[in-house]
């Protein structure tokens, strides 16, 4: 087997597992610890962790391992894997079926490979970098909607959103009123994957992490769709923001940031000034 494809076969098989952990316990999750006010950790989790990285590690002991749940110890290797073992916590942990395994694999800063599982629905979405994007096994494109008003976005809050509501809750407003429709579902991942498969066609987020975003990210580049910062600058996999779109919305998207942006800053100016007097 070619070494890109043992990545695959292996990614694969370790999400599929971490996928029938997730089932097996979906709707009995009692043990609960908070890392944060609103930010739960399960025994699934860890449980859903441990199994993906005893996978990885048993196949390739050089490479490096950078999960949620565990401080990362990372050797500097050339292959990195990023991963999400349960992205959907709190849907989880409430019998919501909205939730999934993320895993990635960077290789010198390049992510090359992405597998998304949901176990519910048993949909599983990889990309590999120049050859596509795949939902069980058959090729994702990202929608073809071309305003914004017929766009159909989806996003997330971050746990902090308490820290400082206004602003988060500022791109929520202005994208409600602007687009078609719009929906909170509460797994990134999921959210990534499906506007790569063209069920949604924009999705931005604040303070999200390395493994809510590694393997999505490329699942839609792969599948035709953009990926930026909230300024339209490239993305990256550890910076915190991420405006993702079909593309053909993304310029619209980030005219609406904009406006956004400078009302911010008006309003930091007048609180300036008010202080002041
Ligand atoms: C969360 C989910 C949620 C997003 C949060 C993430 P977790 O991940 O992806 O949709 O809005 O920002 O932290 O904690 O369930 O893995
Ligand atoms: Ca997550
Ligand atoms: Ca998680």
């Amino acid at each position: 087997m070619k070494q890109d494809d043992r990545f695959l076969s292996v990614a694969i098989a370790a999400a599929k597992e971490a996928g029938r952990i997730q089932k097996v316990h979906f709707g009995n999750t009692t043990r609960v610890e908070f890392k944060g006010e609103v930010n739960p950790v399960t025994e699934v989790d860890r449980l859903c962790e441990k199994s993906i990285v005893q996978m990885i590690r048993d196949a390739f002991p050089d490479h490096d391992v950078l999960t949620e749940e565990t401080p990362f110890e990372g050797r500097g290797a050339p292959c990195k894997w990023i991963i999400d073992p349960l992205d959907g916590t709190t849907n989880y942990l409430r019998g919501y079926p909205c939730f999934g395994v993320s895993i990635g694999l960077e290789i010198e800063g390049e992510m090359q490979i992405g597998v998304v599982y949901h176990p519910i629905l048993d949909e599983l979405f990889h990309g590999e970098n120049g050859k596509g994007a795949f939902l069980n096994g058959n090729r994702l494109h990202v929608s073809r909607v071309d305003t914004l008003d017929r766009s159909f976005l989806c996003t997330g809050f971050p746990y902090v959103l308490r820290e400082d509501p206004d602003l988060y809750l500022s791109y929520f407003r202005e994208f409600a009123i602007r687009s078609f429709a719009i929906r909170r579902p509460g797994s990134a991942v999921l959210d990534l994957c499906y506007l790569a498969a063209g069920r949604f066609d924009g999705f931005w987020e604040l303070r999200l992490h390395a493994w809510d975003v590694a393997a999505g990210s490329l699942i839609i580049t792969e599948a035709g769709g953009k990926v930026t910062d909230l300024r339209g600058q490239p993305f990256r996999v550890f910076s915190d923001e991420i405006l993702a779109s079909n593309g053909f919305v993304h310029s619209e998207m980030l005219r609406v940031i904009e406006e956004i942006h400078s009302k911010q800053k008006d309003e930091a100016h007048r609180a300036e000034d008010a202080a002041c007097r």
